[in-house]
C-alpha cells in the first residue's frame, strides 16, 4: 500500500512538473539549455584534463621538460570550457529562479481571485488558517522542485553523454558506468518514495500550525478573558511539536540518503581505476583516457544529486499542490449573469422575494441540510422601507443575504427591478445592491479609503454626505486627521457604534438603490438609529440625493414605527406583515418580542451609555461581538 502510494506520487509529482513546464515553456528551455551547456563542458573538462595529463603530464616526466605550446593550448581550452560553464550555470540559475517565482506568483493570484469567486458556504467550512498556508505554504510546496529541476534534467543528458563517450572509450569502463548511474538513480527514487510520507505530513503539520496560531491571534480577547493563555498555548505547542518531529524525520531520512548519494559515485571512481588499470596494461587505453573517465565519476556526483533534490521535494510538491488544486478546483461560485440595469437610473429598486425556500449546506455531505428559510414572499417597493422583525435565528441575516445574492435561493426567486438577481452581471448587482452586515468590517486604512473603496466617481464631496447621512460626520471630522486618519487594525480603533456607522457611509457612497440594513445600527445610540433611518428616508423623496428603497433588520419600536410595511418572520416563514400598528394589535408573538427588545434596550441603556459622544479609551471590533 505505502509503496503504491510513493509510486503513485512520482507519476503525479511528475504531472505537477510537466504542467509547470507547459505553462513556462520559453523560461524552462533557456535554463535547460544552461544546465546542458554547462553537462556538456563537464563533460568536456574532463577530457581535456585527461589528454592534459596524458599528453603533456606524462611526456613531461618522461622528458623532464614541457612543451609551452602544447601547455598553453590546454590551459586556453580549460579556461574556455570554465568560461562556458559559468553561463550555463548563470542561464540555468536564472531561468530555474525566474520560472519558480512566477509560478508562485501566478498561483497565488489564482488562489485568492478563486477564494473571492467562491461562495460563503464554501468559506464557512474552510479555516482562515488553511486558507492562509493554501495561499502561501501550498502554493511554494508546490513549485518548489522546480528550482533544481533544469539542473536535473541537464544532468539527465549529461549522464546519456557521459554513458556515450564512455563507450566510444572503452566497453568495460562503460560497463561500470552503467552499473553506477543505475544504481544512482534507483537510490534517488528510493530515497524519494520514503520520503513522500514524511513530507506529506509536514506539509499537513505546517498548515495546522498556521491555522491554529491564526485562531489564537484572532480570539485574543476571548483567550485572555476566559484566561485559557496556559491552554492556547499548550495546544500550539503540541501540534508545533509534532510539526517539529515531522520535519525532524525529513532531516533524518535526508541525513541517511545524502551521504550515500554522494559515496556512490566516489565507488564508481573507485572501480573505474581498477577496471581502468587492467585495461590500461592489456593496452586497450591511453593513459589520457583513464585519467579522463576517473576525472568524469569525481565531477559527476555533485550534479547527479541535483535528480535527488527534485525526486526529493516531489512528495512536499504533490501534496501542496492537492491543496491548492482543491481550492482551484472547487466548485458552487455562483457565476454572473448578463443582464445590466441602466446605471444612471435614479429612481429606487424594487426587491421581490417569491416563495424563497433556503438552507445551508451541512458541514458534512453525508448531513441533512436544515430548511432555514420556507416559501418566503415579500416585496419591498421602490422607495419604500420594509422591516425584518423576528427573534434571534429566525433568518433575517439570510434573507439580507439572498437579496444582494451573497447565496443563491434552493428555489424560487429574488429579483431586483423584476430581473432575477442571477441573470444581473456583477457590475448591475454591487451597483444597485448594498448591505450593511450584522459585524462591520472596517480596512486598515484611512477613513476616505474605507468609504470609497477605490470605486471611480466617489469624490470628498460624496464622502461628506454619506457620512451625514450616517450621523458620522461629526465623529470623523473630530479624528485628529479628518479622513486622511487611519482607522482600522493598527491606526486609531474606533467605537463598535463608529464602525457600524462608517460602514453604512460606505454603502451609502456608493449610491445604491436599495440599501439592506442587516442590523447595522445596533451599537448606536436609538435616537441617532431613528435619526439615521429617517434621514435615508426623506433623502429618498429628495432628487439631490441617493434613492433608495430599504429593507432594514431592526429591533427598537422607533426604528420599526418608520417602516412602510413591517414582515414578521419566525423560524424561516412569514409570519405575518402590516404596519406596525397593525402587528402590535393583532400578532401576540411580536407585541412580546418588541416589548422584550425595549426592555432590554432600557436596561442596557441604564448599564452602559451609547459610544455616540465618547469613544472609549480602548474601544475595539471584538466589542460588538461581546454585546452580542
Ligand atoms: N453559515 C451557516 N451555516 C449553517 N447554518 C447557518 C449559517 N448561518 C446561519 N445559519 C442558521 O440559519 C438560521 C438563520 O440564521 P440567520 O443568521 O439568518 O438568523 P437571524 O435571524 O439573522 O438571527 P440573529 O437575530 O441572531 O442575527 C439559524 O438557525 C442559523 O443557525
Ligand atoms: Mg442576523
Amino acid at each position: 500500500m505505502a509503496s503504491r502510494t510513493s509510486r503513485d506520487v512520482l507519476g503525479r509529482g511528475l504531472a505537477v512538473l510537466g504542467r509547470a513546464i507547459r505553462e513556462q515553456p520559453r523560461i524552462f528551455a533557456v535554463a535547460v539549455a544552461g544546465s546542458v551547456l554547462f553537462g556538456s563542458m563537464v563533460i568536456a573538462s574532463a577530457y581535456v584534463v585527461g589528454t592534459v595529463v596524458g599528453d603533456v603530464v606524462v611526456p613531461a616526466i618522461a622528458r623532464g621538460s614541457v612543451g609551452v605550446g602544447t601547455l598553453a593550448l590546454a590551459a586556453t581550452a580549460l579556461f574556455g570550457i570554465s568560461v562556458l560553464r559559468v553561463a550555463g550555470i548563470v542561464g540555468r540559475r536564472l531561468g530555474a529562479g525566474y520560472m519558480q517565482y512566477r509560478l508562485q506568483a501566478a498561483y497565488r493570484r489564482r488562489v485568492t481571485r478563486r477564494y473571492l469567486e467562491l461562495p460563503l458556504a464554501w468559506h464557512h467550512r474552510n479555516a482562515t488558517g488553511t486558507l492562509l498556508s493554501n495561499a502561501n505554504s501550498d502554493v511554494e510546496a508546490a513549485w518548489y522542485p522546480i528550482a533544481p529541476l533544469p539542473f536535473a534534467v541537464g544532468t539527465l543528458v549529461m549522464l546519456v553523454g557521459a554513458v556515450a563517450s564512455l563507450f566510444a572509450t572503452d566497453w568495460a569502463l562503460a560497463l561500470v558506468g552503467l552499473a553506477v548511474f543505475p544504481a544512482l538513480f534507483t537510490l534517488n527514487v528510493v530515497y524519494s518514495r520514503r520520503m513522500a510520507p514524511r513530507q506529506a505530513r509536514a506539509q499537513r503539520l505546517r498548515a495546522e500550525v498556521s491555522g491554529i496560531a491564526h485562531e489564537s491571534f484572532d480570539g485574543a480577547l476571548v483567550v485572555k478573558t476566559m484566561g485559557r493563555e496556559a491552554q492556547e498555548t499548550r495546544r500550539f505547542a503540541d501540534r508545533a511539536g509534532e510539526l517539529r518531529d515531522a520535519l525532524v524525520s525529513v532531516g533524518r531520512l535526508r541525513g541517511v540518503f545524502d551521504p550515500m548519494l554522494e559515496t556512490l559515485p566516489s565507488l564508481g571512481t573507485l572501480a573505474v581505476l581498477v577496471v581502468g588499470t587492467f585495461r590500461l596494461r592489456q593496452g586497450a587505453i591511453s593513459v589520457a583516457e583513464l585519467v579522463s573517465v576517473a576525472f568524469l565519476f569525481t565531477v559527476l556526483a555533485f550534479p547527479v544529486r541535483a535528480i535527488g533534490w527534485v525526486l526529493a521535494e516531489l512528495p512536499r510538491s504533490v501534496a501542496g499542490w492537492d491543496r491548492v488544486r482543491r481550492v482551484l478546483d472547487a466548485t458552487g461560485e455562483m457565476p454572473y449573469g448578463d443582464t445590466a440595469l441602466d446605471p444612471a437610473d435614479p429612481r429606487p429598486a424594487t426587491l421581490t422575494f417569491t416563495d424563497v425556500c433556503f438552507g445551508y449546506e451541512p458541514a458534512e455531505a453525508h448531513l441533512p441540510g436544515t430548511e432555514v428559510l420556507g416559501e418566503v414572499t415579500f416585496t419591498v417597493p421602490a422607495g419604500k422601507t420594509v422591516a425584518l422583525v423576528g427573534p434571534t435565528g429566525a433568518g433575517k441575516s439570510t434573507i439580507a443575504s439572498l437579496a444582494v445574492r451573497l447565496v443563491d435561493p434552493r428555489s424560487g426567486t429574488v429579483a431586483l427591478d423584476g430581473v432575477d438577481v442571477r441573470r444581473l452581471t456583477a457590475a448591475s448587482l454591487a451597483g444597485t445592491a448594498a448591505l450593511v452586515a450584522q459585524v462591520p468590517f472596517i480596512f486598515d486604512d484611512t477613513v476616505r479609503a474605507n468609504i470609497t473603496l477605490d470605486r471611480p466617481g466617489i469624490g470628498d464631496d460624496d464622502v461628506w454626505a454619506a457620512l451625514r447621512l450616517a450621523e458620522a460626520d461629526g465623529f470623523v471630522a473630530a479624528l485628529p486627521e479628518g479622513l486622511d486618519t487611519r482607522v482600522g487594525e493598527r491606526g486609531t480603533s474606533l467605537s463598535g457604534g463608529q464602525r457600524q456607522r462608517l460602514t453604512l457611509a460606505r454603502a451609502l457612497a456608493g449610491r445604491p438603490r436599495l440599501l439592506v440594513l442587516d442590523d447595522a445600527t445596533s451599537a448606536v445610540d436609538p435616537r441617532v438609529e431613528a435619526a439615521i433611518l429617517a434621514g435615508l428616508r426623506s433623502s429618498a423623496a429628495d432628487a439631490s440625493a441617493p434613492a433608495a428603497s430599504i429593507l432594514v433588520v431592526a429591533y427598537r419600536r422607533a426604528t420599526i414605527a418608520l417602516a412602510d410595511e413591517v414582515i414578521y418572520l419566525e423560524q424561516g416563514r412569514v409570519v405575518a406583515r402590516g404596519t406596525h400598528t397593525d402587528l402590535l394589535a393583532t400578532v401576540p408573538g411580536y407585541a412580546d418580542l418588541v416589548t422584550a427588545y425595549e426592555q432590554a434596550e432600557v436596561d442596557r441603556a441604564q448599564e452602559r451609555p451609547y459610544d455616540d459622544e465618547v469613544t472609549p479609551p480602548l474601544a475595539s471590533g471584538l466589542e460588538i461581538e461581546v454585546d452580542r
